[in-house]
């Protein structure tokens, strides 16, 4: 007890020290007065180009409607106190400059108002953020082509533009209508980065917009295959829809990975490995199916509830 006593009271001063070191600190080294907040209207003399495109901003509603705070709101709420920046006539290293700033740098600096928006533990472990794309590389505040959100290029062409691959895969002859305006990236995708979905778990990227309940993002639009149903078909339900749909476009009809149905349901509806009930692998179809007949290898054709039934255990209705 007196040992922990007598150990406290040097902590304690070191502590009291230590907090007192910042208070010194600035004594110090302060030559500059103090960097302040001038207002947007200041930025306006030498920046006339910035300020015209500015009135249509969703950053300029607090300077319009003349209830600016520049610390939170107008040209500073991004670029910090102006007060140096002005009384040096400019230059970059006196402003917060993002053509000066690492993308990290950039991405706290929007985070500073808008981790409500944009989940700050999402983004960060987004496969965006760890490649160096952030905010600036999609959003343009100054130079926006699309009004809306502020996208630096309307949004197909802005995925595109650094996915190339994917574009080819919505020109192919089945395929989601993005090119053509129906559907876009972001009805699947979140470009922020979401929580690591419940279904396909491990495998698939935090870069998918689930619906609902951390679903996935299908259900938003095919309402009829969510379920829950009477008689789940497990496959659907765990591995997800692109386990057998191609989520952007395929060569094949309903966008199915196969060319022909049963190979489809033969790669899992074979007995082998330890899946299933009986512990055997997934069971394949009974003797009653006769393969010969060209009629059984369409299972669809009876199968037809193959995404759940509420009526029939084996999806024939
Ligand atoms: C929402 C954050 C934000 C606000 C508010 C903002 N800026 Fe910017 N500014 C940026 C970013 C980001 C860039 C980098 C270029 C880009 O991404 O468009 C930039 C670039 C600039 C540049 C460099 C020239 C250019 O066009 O690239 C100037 C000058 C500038 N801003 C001035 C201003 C002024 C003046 C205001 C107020 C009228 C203002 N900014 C408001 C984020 C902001
Ligand atoms: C007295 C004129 C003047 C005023 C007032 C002024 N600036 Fe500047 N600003 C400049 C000059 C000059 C530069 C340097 C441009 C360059 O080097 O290309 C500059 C550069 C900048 C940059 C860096 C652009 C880049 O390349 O990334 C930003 C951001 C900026 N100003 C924002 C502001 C903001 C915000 C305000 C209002 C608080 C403001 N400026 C007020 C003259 C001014
Ligand atoms: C000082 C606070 C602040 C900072 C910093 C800030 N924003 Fe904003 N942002 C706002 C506010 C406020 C709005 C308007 C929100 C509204 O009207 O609902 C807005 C709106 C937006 C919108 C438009 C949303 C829509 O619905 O159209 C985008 C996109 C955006 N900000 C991106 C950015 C980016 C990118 C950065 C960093 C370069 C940034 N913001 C930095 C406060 C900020
Ligand atoms: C890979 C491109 C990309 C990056 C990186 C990105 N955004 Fe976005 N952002 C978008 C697109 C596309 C939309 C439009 C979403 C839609 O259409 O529903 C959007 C929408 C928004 C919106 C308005 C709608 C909403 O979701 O609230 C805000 C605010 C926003 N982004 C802020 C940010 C901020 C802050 C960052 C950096 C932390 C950032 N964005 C990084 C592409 C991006
Ligand atoms: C500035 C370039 C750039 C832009 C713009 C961009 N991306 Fe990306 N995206 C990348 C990079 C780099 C990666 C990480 C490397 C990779 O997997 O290709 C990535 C990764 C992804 C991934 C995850 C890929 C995986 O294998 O896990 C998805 C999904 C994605 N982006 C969708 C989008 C969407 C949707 C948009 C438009 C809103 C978009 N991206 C805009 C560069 C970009
Ligand atoms: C109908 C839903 C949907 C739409 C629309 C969609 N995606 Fe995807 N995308 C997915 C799914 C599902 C995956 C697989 C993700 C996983 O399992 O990790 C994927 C994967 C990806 C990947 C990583 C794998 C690959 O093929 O490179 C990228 C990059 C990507 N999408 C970009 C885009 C872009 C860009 C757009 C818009 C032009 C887009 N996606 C539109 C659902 C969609
Ligand atoms: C934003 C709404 C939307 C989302 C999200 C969506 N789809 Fe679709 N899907 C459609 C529309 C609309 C069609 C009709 C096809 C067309 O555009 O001609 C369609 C068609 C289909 C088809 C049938 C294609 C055919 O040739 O008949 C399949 C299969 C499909 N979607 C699977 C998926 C899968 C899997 C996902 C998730 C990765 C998904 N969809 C997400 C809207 C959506
Ligand atoms: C076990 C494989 C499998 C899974 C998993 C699967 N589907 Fe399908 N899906 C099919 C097959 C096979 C067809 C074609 C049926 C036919 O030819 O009649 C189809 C057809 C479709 C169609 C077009 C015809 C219709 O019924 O509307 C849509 C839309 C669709 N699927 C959406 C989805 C969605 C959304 C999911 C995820 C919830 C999903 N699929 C999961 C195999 C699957
Ligand atoms: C990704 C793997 C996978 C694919 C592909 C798949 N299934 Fe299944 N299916 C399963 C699993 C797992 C079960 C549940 C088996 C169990 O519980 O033992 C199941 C169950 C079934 C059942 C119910 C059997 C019963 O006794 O309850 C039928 C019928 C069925 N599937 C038909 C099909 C058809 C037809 C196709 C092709 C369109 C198909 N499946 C594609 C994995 C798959
Ligand atoms: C002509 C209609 C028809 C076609 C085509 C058909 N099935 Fe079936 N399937 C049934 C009926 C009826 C049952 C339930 C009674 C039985 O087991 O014979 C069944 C049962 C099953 C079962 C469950 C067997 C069990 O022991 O529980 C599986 C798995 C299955 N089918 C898969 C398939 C696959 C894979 C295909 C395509 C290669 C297919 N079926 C084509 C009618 C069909």
């Amino acid at each position: 007890m007196f040992k922990w006593v007598t150990l406290m009271r040097p902590l304690t001063i070191l502590r009291l020290a230590l907090l007192a070191l910042p208070l010194c600190a600035p004594a110090q080294t302060a030559p500059k007065a103090e960097n302040k907040f001038v207002g947007s209207a200041v930025c306006k003399t030498c920046h006339p180009d910035v300020w015209l495109n500015f009135n249509k901003n969703p950053h300029f509603r607090s300077i319009a409607s003349g209830k600016e705070e520049p610390a939170k709101t107008g040209c500073e709420g991004c670029h910090g106190p102006g007060g140096n920046h002005v009384a040096a006539g400019g230059g970059k290293p006196t402003i917060r400059a993002f053509s000066q700033m690492s993308p990290d740098q950039a991405l706290n600096t929007c985070l500073e108002c808008h981790s409500k928006d944009v989940a700050r533990g999402f983004v960060r472990a987004s496969a965006h953020t760890e490649a160096d794309v952030v905010c600036n590389s999609c959003h343009s505040i100054h130079k926006s082509q699309s009004p809306k959100f502020l996208l630096a290029k309307q949004q197909t062409q802005l995925c595109y533009s650094c996915h190339a691959g994917v574009r080819a895969q919505f020109d192919m002859p089945v395929k989601h209508r993005v090119n053509e305006g129906s559907v876009q990236c972001t009805d699947c995708h979140n470009p922020h980065g979401s929580a690591a979905p419940t279904w396909k778990t491990g495998t698939s990227s935090a870069m998918l917009a689930p619906a609902h309940d951390n679903e996935m993002p299908c259900l938003k639009c095919h309402v009829d295959k969510r379920g829950p149903f009477v008689f789940e078909h497990a496959s659907v339900r765990v591995e997800g829809c692109d386990n057998c749909h191609m989520p952007h476009g395929s060569t094949n009809a309903k966008l199915l990975r196969r060319p022909v149905v049963f190979t489809l349901c033969l790669e899992c509806h074979n007995g082998a490995g330890t899946f299933g009930r009986q512990n055997a692998g997934v069971i394949t179809q009974s003797a009653t199916h006769n393969m010969l007949d060209p009629k059984y290898q369409r299972c669809t054709l009876c199968h037809v509830r193959l995404h759940g039934s509420n009526v029939d255990p084996m999806f024939l209705r």
